[in-house]
């Protein structure tokens, strides 16, 4: 039963890192971002009252936040745990989550901390696209497909960008972490379960890293 939230700013590597979390650990990535793009792509009432504040870079508010991820952890496939990547995002965000838990007499193994310097997140972003029929995540320099154009995944040839990555949003997404979402660190490490792991390595490097993170989860 394994509990983590993976912090860092947009393009740390949540998403990349979250997904072989996952499936080396066999728990679901509880992405907040995918979840409303998701609601964004099938215009729901939801993903329409949310589009334009995520194409600006600006954070949804905690209150649709709290509901979509309270639901989600009392999916069957929580029951062995999961992996939070996108929240909580601010304190209040974090504060509702230590609720919801201890009702459910749940608690948090790790927080991980994705530490990125400000000037390699823009590139990273700028970089990215993802395959439109599985999801699989890549990028024009760090993760090319073994194939030009071809999924190594799912052989999928369609691929898409994000709307909010575009320099303009990423600046705001950046400044949005700062103010809302670092205030996190400090609590979390208050609560003894942060620990932070070198962002700026190689991605297998940082896998690596958070493998060893995650084996001191239960120990005493
Ligand atoms: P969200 O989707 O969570 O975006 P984000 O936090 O801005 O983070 P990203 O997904 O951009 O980055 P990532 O850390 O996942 O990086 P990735 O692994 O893709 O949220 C989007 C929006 O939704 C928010 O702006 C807000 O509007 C809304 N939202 C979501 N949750 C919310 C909440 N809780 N409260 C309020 N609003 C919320 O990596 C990036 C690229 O870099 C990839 O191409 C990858 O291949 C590459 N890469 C990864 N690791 C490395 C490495 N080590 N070296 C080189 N390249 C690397
Ligand atoms: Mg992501």
């Amino acid at each position: 039963m394994t509990r983590l939230i993976l912090l860092g700013p947009p393009g740390a590597g949540k998403g990349t890192q979250a997904k072989r979390l996952a499936s080396s650990l066999g728990v679901p990535q509880l992405s907040t971002g995918d979840m409303l793009r998701a609601e964004v792509a099938a215009g729901s009432p939801l993903g329409k009252k949310v589009k334009a504040v995520m194409d600006a870079g600006k954070l949804v508010s905690d209150d649709i936040l709290i509901d979509l991820i309270g639901h989600r952890i009392d999916q069957p496939d929580c029951r062995k745990g999961f992996i939070l990547d996108g929240f909580p995002r601010s304190l209040p965000q974090a504060e509702a989550l230590d609720r919801m838990l201890a009702d459910r007499k749940l608690k948090i193994d790790r927080v991980i901390e994705m530490a990125v310097q400000d000037d390699a997140l823009v590139e990273r972003i700028t970089g990215r696209f993802t395959c439109a029929k599985c999801g699989a995540g890549y990028h024009d320099k760090f993760q090319r497909p073994k194939r030009d154009g071809v999924c190594d995944q799912c052989g999928g040839a369609q691929f898409t960008r994000r709307a909010d990555d575009n320099e303009q949003a990423v600046r705001t997404r950046l400044a949005a972490y700062h103010a809302q979402t670092a205030p996190l660190l400090p609590y979390y490490r208050g609560r003894g379960v942060l620990a932070t792991v070198d962002g700026m390595a190689a991605i297998d490097d940082v896998t690596r890293q958070m493998s060893r993170v995650v084996a001191t989860v239960g120990a005493a």
